[in-house]
């Protein structure tokens, strides 16, 4: 048998990727890595404004917080800041969405790990997609059953939850899935925050284990304080989010974006809503 970089074996442990069969001792490290095999890693996306990265160092705050709470040691988010850095200036791109992710690191598929593991890292700048018409016209929702774990305050791998939910909307042509809850309570959108305007007030759900602590969200509340609009942290019923005077989903990508259609509801005239138009701008003083 061939000596490989496991050393001599008598038993061949085999791997097939795609079409190609080689020793398992073999393996590039990708192949065996834990967020492929478990979701088990943790992630950001945050983005830059006309050549300005917002918000870094409360993306790297939630960072450390994902990687505490998953137990992934041995990463050095000093260096990430760097990392950051300097892939958004090599890219040169203005208007970037940077992504990265630490996995547990790679080892042949086990549950249990070693705490010797060393986590994987990798992070990518790419161009924004032109949010233009969604923010001007308002997007269309659909609601969804919430089918994720009990712990969606961690940033982690595990989104196919997410991205089934999204599918469905998608099927729906609609922009975005909204979460609902077994009690019939919306948490989220499938990758964003929901917020509604209803009597003058901003209501969005508060934060607890059953979502994530948006950073958009934090901008849009600051901004509601300073247009001295009052913010109610209850949770909206499905029902309620129908009748709402104006709707909204935040995220970093593409921060405030109108909702002007829920399911076969119109919301509001059909056109991005007055208080919507004020935070967005107000959010905008914020970036540029
Ligand atoms: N998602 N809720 C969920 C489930 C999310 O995935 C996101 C963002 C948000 C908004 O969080 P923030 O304001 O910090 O971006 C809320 C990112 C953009 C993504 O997964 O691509």
């Amino acid at each position: 048998m061939k000596q490989n970089n496991c050393g001599a074996r008598t038993i061949m442990e085999i791997l097939i990727i795609n079409d190609q069969i080689l020793p398992l001792c073999d393996a590039p490290s990708a192949c065996l890595d834990r967020g492929t095999f478990f979701g088990d890693g943790v992630y950001e996306v945050l983005r830059s404004y006309n050549g300005k990265i917002f918000a870094l160092k409360e993306h790297l705050e939630r960072f450390s917080q994902s990687l505490a709470a998953v137990e992934i040691t041995g990463i050095d988010v000093e260096q990430i800041r760097q990392r950051v850095l300097q892939a958004y200036a090599a890219a040169g791109i203005s208007n970037a969405r940077i992504y990265f992710h630490a996995t547990r690191g790679s080892a042949p598929r086990e549950h249990s790990w070693d705490s010797n593991l060393k986590p994987n890292f990798l992070l990518m700048v790419t161009q924004l997609s032109d949010e233009t018409e969604h923010k001007t016209k308002g997007i269309a929702v659909s609601a969804h059953p919430d089918w994720r774990w009990k712990r969606c305050d961690i940033k982690s791998l595990n989104l196919l939850a997410n991205v089934l939910a999204r599918r469905q909307a998608a099927k729906k042509s609609c922009a975005e899935a909204i979460l609902v809850d077994d009690q019939g309570l919306i948490t989220e959108g499938a990758s964003s925050a929901f917020f509604a305007i209803i009597d003058g007030r901003l209501q969005t759900a508060p934060l607890t284990a059953n979502i994530l602590p948006s950073i958009t969200r934090k901008y849009v509340i600051k901004a509601a304080a300073e247009l001295g609009l009052e913010i109610v942290r209850n949770s909206l019923s499905y029902k309620q989010a129908l009748e709402a005077d104006e709707l909204f989903i935040a995220a970093t990508t593409q921060d405030i974006v109108p909702v002007v259609h829920f399911d076969d509801k119109t919301i509001g005239t059909g056109r991005p809503g007055k208080a919507t138009l004020l935070l967005m701008e107000k959010f905008r003083s914020y970036v540029l």
